[in-house]
């Protein structure tokens, strides 16, 4: 059951439109998903179609958390469909950010929300916001994977940087389990340079952590996003659909790797010491 934050230091950088497409890639592959939206923006409850603050969002229980008042986590899931279920943002969030703050165990809130819910799920998919502020934070202490989305652009890449910056502090300080699953490139053409340059400058420093699949421009993507769906319901033969199956499966493929790969480092443990 594992938790992903879809996260970058970077504003437009295709995190809703991952977490969204790439969690209903896996819906429709058998898997039971939860999308969380842990930016005040609500971009990813507007772009599944809750167009209302519901009387029960991400913000009123995560407010109850805080407080130390009994929180209902389950109260605020809508269930979209069968196997694909949303936690809804709403505007206040932004105050939750100031809010957190002074409270006790404050990146640990989230994590503490969720607990209840998280065996009941095959994947779970915290959108964040694009400032590393303590929604983020909250996020990737609740996590055990990052996925950073990002267009192949020199900004994007400074985006990178920073945000590496925090992910090692979190790992250090507050989530040993956290790893970086990968980088997806987004709005990605093979024919631009710039794009192929940055590709190259991530697999440099990253090696296998840059997911082959790439997610090319398709406005299919943006319009799904405005009428309030996803890829494969809004246009399932598009470009956008294509990559993103792909980029499902790979994303299925590595963890499965990763999880090989910690039996492994624990077999060697055994062995040497
Ligand atoms: N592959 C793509 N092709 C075309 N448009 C895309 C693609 N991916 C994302 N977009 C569009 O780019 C815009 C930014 O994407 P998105 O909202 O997913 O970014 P974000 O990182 O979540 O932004 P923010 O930091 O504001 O939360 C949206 O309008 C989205 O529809
Ligand atoms: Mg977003």
């Amino acid at each position: 059951m594992p938790i992903i934050s879809i996260a970058i230091q970077k504003g437009g950088s295709g995190k809703t439109t991952t977490t969204i497409n790439l969690a209903a890639a896996l819906q429709r592959s058998g898997k039971k998903v939860l999308l969380i939206d842990a930016d005040p923006q609500a971009n990813l409850s507007q772009s599944l179609g809750i167009e209302d603050e519901p009387e029960h969002n991400l913000y009123t229980e995560l407010k109850k958390e805080m407080l130390g008042e009994e929180s209902d986590i389950s109260k605020a899931i809508l269930e979209i469909r069968p196997g694909f279920s949303v936690i809804p943002a709403s505007i206040e969030l932004a105050g939750a950010e100031i809010e957190l703050v002074g409270v006790y165990s404050r990146e640990h809130i989230l994590s503490a929300l969720i607990e209840p819910i998280v065996a009941d799920y095959d994947f779970i998919f915290i959108d964040c916001p694009h400032a590393i502020g303590m929604l983020t934070i909250n996020a990737l202490v609740a996590s055990d994977y990052v996925l950073m989305p990002l267009q192949g652009e020199f900004l994007p890449l400074k985006g990178v940087h920073s945000f590496m910056r925090h992910y090692e502090i979190v790992r250090k300080k507050l989530n040993k389990k956290l790893s970086l699953l990968g980088f997806v490139l987004i709005k990605y053409d093979e024919r631009k340079l710039m794009n192929t340059r940055v590709k190259d400058s991530l697999e440099k420093v990253f090696e296998n952590k840059v997911f082959k699949s790439v997610i090319r421009t398709n406005i299919q993507l943006a319009k799904a996003q405005e009428a309030g769906t996803d890829i494969f319901l809004f246009d399932k033969y598009s470009n956008g659909a294509t990559d993103y199956r792909n980029l499902a499966e790979e994303f299925l493929n590595r963890l499965e790797l990763q999880d090989t790969f910690k039996e492994n480092v624990q077999e060697l443990e055994a062995v040497v010491s």
